[in-house]
Protein backbone atom coordinates (compact mmCIF):
# COMPACT_ATOMS: atom_id res chain seq x y z
CA UNK A 1 0.00 0.00 0.00
CA UNK A 2 1.49 3.10 -1.25
CA UNK A 3 2.68 6.17 1.57
CA UNK A 4 -0.17 8.69 1.75
CA UNK A 5 -0.80 12.38 3.19
CA UNK A 6 -3.52 13.24 5.36
CA UNK A 7 -3.40 16.53 7.48
CA UNK A 8 0.42 16.78 8.84
CA UNK A 9 0.80 12.68 8.58
CA UNK A 10 1.91 10.20 6.14
CA UNK A 11 0.46 6.78 6.45
CA UNK A 12 -0.70 4.01 4.36
CA UNK A 13 -3.33 5.05 1.85
CA UNK A 14 -6.03 2.68 3.33
CA UNK A 15 -5.36 4.09 6.76
CA UNK A 16 -6.13 7.93 5.52
CA UNK A 17 -9.93 7.82 6.92
CA UNK A 18 -11.92 11.42 6.69
CA UNK A 19 -14.96 12.05 8.67
CA UNK A 20 -18.74 12.06 6.74
CA UNK A 21 -18.88 15.35 7.44
CA UNK A 22 -15.86 16.41 5.55
CA UNK A 23 -17.22 19.14 3.10
CA UNK A 24 -15.45 17.92 0.44
CA UNK A 25 -18.32 14.54 0.68
CA UNK A 26 -21.01 16.00 1.64
CA UNK A 27 -20.88 18.98 -0.83
CA UNK A 28 -17.97 18.66 -3.12
CA UNK A 29 -16.64 21.68 -1.29
CA UNK A 30 -13.04 20.65 -2.61
CA UNK A 31 -10.34 21.60 -5.28
CA UNK A 32 -7.83 18.75 -6.31
CA UNK A 33 -4.45 19.46 -8.85
CA UNK A 34 -2.45 16.59 -10.10
CA UNK A 35 0.97 16.75 -11.50
CA UNK A 36 3.27 14.29 -12.81
CA UNK A 37 6.67 13.29 -11.85
CA UNK A 38 9.26 11.55 -14.47
CA UNK A 39 12.55 10.48 -13.15
CA UNK A 40 11.76 11.57 -9.23
CA UNK A 41 11.34 15.03 -10.71
CA UNK A 42 7.96 16.97 -10.80
CA UNK A 43 7.34 18.21 -14.11
CA UNK A 44 6.18 22.11 -14.39
CA UNK A 45 6.07 21.64 -10.46
CA UNK A 46 5.74 25.96 -10.17
CA UNK A 47 2.78 26.23 -12.58
CA UNK A 48 0.79 23.02 -10.96
CA UNK A 49 1.55 24.81 -7.53
CA UNK A 50 0.08 28.21 -8.72
CA UNK A 51 -3.09 26.47 -10.44
CA UNK A 52 -3.22 24.89 -6.84
CA UNK A 53 -3.03 28.03 -5.28
CA UNK A 54 -5.47 29.80 -7.34
CA UNK A 55 -8.20 26.74 -7.35
CA UNK A 56 -7.87 27.66 -3.06
CA UNK A 57 -8.05 31.26 -4.06
CA UNK A 58 -11.19 31.39 -6.45
CA UNK A 59 -12.96 29.03 -3.92
CA UNK A 60 -12.37 31.14 -0.30
CA UNK A 61 -10.02 28.42 1.19
CA UNK A 62 -6.69 29.84 2.76
CA UNK A 63 -3.97 28.44 1.74
CA UNK A 64 -2.62 26.11 4.72
CA UNK A 65 0.71 25.42 4.02
CA UNK A 66 3.96 27.69 2.20
CA UNK A 67 5.83 26.84 -0.98
CA UNK A 68 8.05 24.69 1.13
CA UNK A 69 5.57 22.65 2.79
CA UNK A 70 4.22 21.82 -0.39
CA UNK A 71 7.01 20.89 -1.62
CA UNK A 72 7.93 18.91 1.02
CA UNK A 73 5.23 17.34 1.04
CA UNK A 74 5.32 16.32 -2.79
CA UNK A 75 9.04 15.40 -2.38
CA UNK A 76 8.14 13.02 0.44
CA UNK A 77 5.73 11.07 -1.14
CA UNK A 78 7.96 11.11 -4.54
CA UNK A 79 10.43 9.84 -2.28
CA UNK A 80 8.24 6.89 -0.06
CA UNK A 81 6.90 5.50 -3.46
CA UNK A 82 10.40 4.29 -4.59
CA UNK A 83 8.91 4.77 -7.87
CA UNK A 84 10.59 6.98 -10.87
CA UNK A 85 7.57 7.87 -13.03
CA UNK A 86 4.35 8.65 -11.41
CA UNK A 87 1.95 10.99 -10.74
CA UNK A 88 0.92 13.17 -7.18
CA UNK A 89 -2.62 14.16 -6.73
CA UNK A 90 -3.47 16.53 -4.39
CA UNK A 91 -7.00 17.32 -2.72
CA UNK A 92 -7.96 20.49 0.14
CA UNK A 93 -11.50 20.28 1.25
CA UNK A 94 -12.93 22.91 3.12
CA UNK A 95 -13.22 20.94 5.88
CA UNK A 96 -15.39 19.10 8.63
CA UNK A 97 -18.30 21.01 10.01
CA UNK A 98 -21.99 20.33 10.34
CA UNK A 99 -23.77 20.32 7.72
CA UNK A 100 -24.89 23.71 6.55
CA UNK A 101 -23.92 24.96 2.94
CA UNK A 102 -22.42 28.65 4.01
CA UNK A 103 -18.37 28.63 4.53
CA UNK A 104 -17.98 27.22 8.33
CA UNK A 105 -16.01 29.68 10.46
CA UNK A 106 -12.92 28.96 11.68
CA UNK A 107 -12.31 25.51 10.34
CA UNK A 108 -9.09 23.86 8.87
CA UNK A 109 -8.91 22.40 5.56
CA UNK A 110 -8.63 19.12 4.95
CA UNK A 111 -5.37 18.56 3.20
CA UNK A 112 -4.68 14.64 1.32
CA UNK A 113 -2.49 13.33 -1.17
CA UNK A 114 -1.51 10.44 -2.86
CA UNK A 115 0.40 9.04 -5.45
CA UNK A 116 -0.32 6.62 -8.20
CA UNK A 117 2.12 4.84 -10.59
CA UNK A 118 2.21 6.21 -13.62
CA UNK A 119 -0.92 4.93 -16.24
CA UNK A 120 1.53 3.95 -19.02
CA UNK A 121 -0.41 4.17 -22.38
CA UNK A 122 -0.43 1.02 -24.47
CA UNK A 123 1.71 1.95 -27.32
CA UNK A 124 -0.84 1.15 -29.71
CA UNK A 125 -2.60 4.17 -29.05
CA UNK A 126 0.73 5.73 -30.57
CA UNK A 127 0.27 4.01 -33.55
CA UNK A 128 -3.10 3.63 -34.60
CA UNK A 129 -4.96 6.67 -32.23
CA UNK A 130 -7.35 7.25 -30.00
CA UNK A 131 -11.41 7.34 -30.29
CA UNK A 132 -13.78 10.09 -28.88
CA UNK A 133 -17.17 11.39 -29.22
CA UNK A 134 -18.02 14.62 -29.25
CA UNK A 135 -21.38 15.97 -26.49
CA UNK A 136 -23.25 19.07 -25.22
CA UNK A 137 -21.22 20.41 -22.32
CA UNK A 138 -23.73 20.95 -19.68
CA UNK A 139 -21.04 21.64 -16.99
CA UNK A 140 -21.69 24.69 -14.88
CA UNK A 141 -19.94 28.17 -15.78
CA UNK A 142 -16.87 28.07 -13.73
CA UNK A 143 -14.33 25.34 -15.51
CA UNK A 144 -11.00 26.99 -14.99
CA UNK A 145 -11.05 25.99 -11.09
CA UNK A 146 -9.65 22.29 -10.92
CA UNK A 147 -12.89 21.80 -8.36
CA UNK A 148 -13.42 17.77 -7.47
CA UNK A 149 -17.06 18.15 -8.29
CA UNK A 150 -17.04 16.48 -11.57
CA UNK A 151 -20.03 14.91 -12.07
CA UNK A 152 -20.76 16.35 -15.62
CA UNK A 153 -17.67 15.24 -16.43
CA UNK A 154 -17.69 11.76 -15.13
CA UNK A 155 -21.33 11.14 -16.60
CA UNK A 156 -19.75 12.18 -19.87
CA UNK A 157 -16.71 10.04 -19.90
CA UNK A 158 -18.89 6.69 -19.07
CA UNK A 159 -20.90 7.91 -22.13
CA UNK A 160 -17.60 7.67 -24.20
CA UNK A 161 -17.02 4.25 -22.36
CA UNK A 162 -20.54 3.20 -22.85
CA UNK A 163 -19.75 4.15 -26.76
CA UNK A 164 -16.04 2.09 -26.95
CA UNK A 165 -14.68 5.67 -27.19
CA UNK A 166 -11.66 7.05 -25.10
CA UNK A 167 -12.83 10.53 -24.31
CA UNK A 168 -15.79 12.65 -24.79
CA UNK A 169 -15.33 16.04 -26.24
CA UNK A 170 -17.36 18.83 -24.65
CA UNK A 171 -19.32 21.49 -27.42
CA UNK A 172 -20.93 24.26 -26.46
CA UNK A 173 -23.05 26.88 -28.66
CA UNK A 174 -21.37 25.24 -31.73
CA UNK A 175 -17.46 25.77 -29.90
CA UNK A 176 -15.06 22.77 -29.28
CA UNK A 177 -13.89 23.60 -25.40
CA UNK A 178 -12.18 20.53 -23.92
CA UNK A 179 -12.88 16.81 -23.13
CA UNK A 180 -14.23 15.18 -19.71
CA UNK A 181 -10.24 15.30 -18.45
CA UNK A 182 -8.50 16.28 -21.02
CA UNK A 183 -8.21 20.12 -23.56
CA UNK A 184 -8.24 19.41 -27.13
CA UNK A 185 -6.39 20.35 -30.28
CA UNK A 186 -7.62 20.47 -33.79
CA UNK A 187 -5.45 20.78 -36.51
CA UNK A 188 -7.21 22.26 -39.92
CA UNK A 189 -5.21 23.54 -43.42
CA UNK A 190 -1.72 23.15 -41.25
CA UNK A 191 -2.99 25.32 -38.40
CA UNK A 192 -3.97 24.28 -35.24
CA UNK A 193 -6.82 25.16 -32.76
CA UNK A 194 -7.53 25.26 -29.42
CA UNK A 195 -9.80 26.99 -26.82
CA UNK A 196 -8.66 29.66 -25.07
CA UNK A 197 -8.36 29.72 -21.43
CA UNK A 198 -11.31 31.30 -19.80
CA UNK A 199 -14.40 30.32 -17.36
CA UNK A 200 -14.70 27.45 -19.92
CA UNK A 201 -12.34 25.55 -19.75
CA UNK A 202 -9.37 24.04 -17.04
CA UNK A 203 -6.37 25.52 -18.18
CA UNK A 204 -4.34 22.82 -18.66
CA UNK A 205 -0.43 22.30 -17.99
CA UNK A 206 0.05 20.24 -20.68
CA UNK A 207 -2.11 22.60 -22.63
CA UNK A 208 0.44 25.07 -21.12
CA UNK A 209 3.32 23.03 -22.72
CA UNK A 210 1.59 22.43 -25.81
CA UNK A 211 1.21 25.94 -26.78
CA UNK A 212 4.88 26.78 -25.49
CA UNK A 213 6.46 24.16 -28.03
CA UNK A 214 4.42 24.94 -30.67
CA UNK A 215 5.26 28.81 -30.63
CA UNK A 216 9.03 27.97 -30.18
CA UNK A 217 8.69 25.73 -33.03
CA UNK A 218 6.88 28.06 -35.45
CA UNK A 219 4.21 25.28 -35.84
CA UNK A 220 1.19 27.92 -36.89
CA UNK A 221 -1.70 27.69 -34.12
CA UNK A 222 -4.50 29.96 -32.91
CA UNK A 223 -6.28 30.09 -29.43
CA UNK A 224 -9.32 30.08 -31.07
CA UNK A 225 -11.86 27.10 -29.96
CA UNK A 226 -12.24 25.61 -33.12
CA UNK A 227 -15.71 25.18 -34.36
CA UNK A 228 -17.90 22.10 -34.30
CA UNK A 229 -17.75 21.52 -37.98
CA UNK A 230 -13.90 22.29 -37.95
CA UNK A 231 -13.10 19.29 -35.85
CA UNK A 232 -16.01 17.24 -37.90
CA UNK A 233 -13.72 17.84 -40.65
CA UNK A 234 -10.10 18.09 -38.94
CA UNK A 235 -7.03 16.78 -40.46
CA UNK A 236 -5.58 15.95 -36.81
CA UNK A 237 -6.86 16.09 -33.43
CA UNK A 238 -5.21 15.67 -30.52
CA UNK A 239 -6.00 15.35 -26.51
CA UNK A 240 -3.47 16.39 -23.63
CA UNK A 241 -3.05 16.02 -19.99
CA UNK A 242 -1.02 15.26 -17.10
CA UNK A 243 -1.57 11.70 -17.29
CA UNK A 244 -2.28 11.17 -21.49
CA UNK A 245 0.72 14.02 -22.43
CA UNK A 246 -0.26 14.70 -26.21
CA UNK A 247 -2.23 11.93 -27.68
CA UNK A 248 -4.23 11.53 -31.24
CA UNK A 249 -7.58 11.04 -31.47
CA UNK A 250 -7.88 9.20 -35.00
CA UNK A 251 -11.23 8.23 -34.88
CA UNK A 252 -14.69 10.95 -34.12
CA UNK A 253 -17.99 10.16 -33.39
CA UNK A 254 -16.95 6.71 -35.44
CA UNK A 255 -15.94 8.36 -38.33
CA UNK A 256 -11.85 8.45 -39.28
CA UNK A 257 -10.05 11.92 -38.69
CA UNK A 258 -8.26 12.83 -41.53
CA UNK A 259 -6.80 9.79 -42.88
CA UNK A 260 -7.49 7.99 -39.92
CA UNK A 261 -3.90 8.07 -38.48
CA UNK A 262 -1.68 10.10 -36.08
CA UNK A 263 -0.39 12.92 -38.10
CA UNK A 264 2.49 14.68 -39.06
CA UNK A 265 1.96 17.58 -36.49
CA UNK A 266 1.18 15.63 -33.96
CA UNK A 267 3.88 13.12 -34.19
CA UNK A 268 6.11 16.37 -34.37
CA UNK A 269 4.60 17.85 -30.99
CA UNK A 270 4.89 14.11 -29.45
CA UNK A 271 8.66 14.34 -30.18
CA UNK A 272 9.34 17.65 -28.74
CA UNK A 273 6.85 16.80 -25.82
CA UNK A 274 9.12 13.89 -24.95
CA UNK A 275 12.21 16.01 -25.42
CA UNK A 276 11.07 18.57 -22.82
CA UNK A 277 10.36 15.82 -20.45
CA UNK A 278 14.09 15.42 -20.54
CA UNK A 279 15.09 18.83 -19.23
N1 LIG B 1 -7.45 16.14 -15.56
N2 LIG B 1 -9.43 19.63 -18.70
C1 LIG B 1 -9.99 18.92 -17.70
C2 LIG B 1 -11.47 19.02 -17.50
C3 LIG B 1 -9.20 18.11 -16.88
O1 LIG B 1 -9.75 17.41 -15.87
C4 LIG B 1 -7.80 18.02 -17.12
C5 LIG B 1 -6.88 17.18 -16.28
C6 LIG B 1 -7.25 18.78 -18.18
C7 LIG B 1 -5.78 18.78 -18.48
O2 LIG B 1 -5.06 19.48 -17.50
P1 LIG B 1 -3.52 19.14 -17.19
O3 LIG B 1 -2.82 19.18 -18.48
O4 LIG B 1 -3.08 20.21 -16.27
O5 LIG B 1 -3.49 17.77 -16.56
C8 LIG B 1 -8.10 19.58 -18.93
C9 LIG B 1 -6.66 15.38 -14.64
C10 LIG B 1 -5.47 14.73 -15.23
C11 LIG B 1 -7.57 14.46 -13.86
O6 LIG B 1 -8.64 14.91 -13.49
O7 LIG B 1 -7.20 13.31 -13.61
Amino acid sequence: MSTAYLNGEYLPLDECKVSVLDRGFIFGDAIYELLPVYAKKPFYLESHLKRLYRSMQQIDIANPYNEEEWKLIINTLIEKSGLNDLYVYIQVTRGVAPRDHAFPPDTPPTVFAMIGAWPKQDSKFYREGLTAITVEDMRWGRCDIKVTSLLANVMKKQQAVENSAHEAIFIRDGNVLEGSATNVFVVKDDKVWTAPTNHMILPGISRDVVVQLMSENNIPFEETAPTEAQINSADEIWITSSTKECMPVTTLNGQAVGNGKPGPLWLQVFDLFQAAKQN
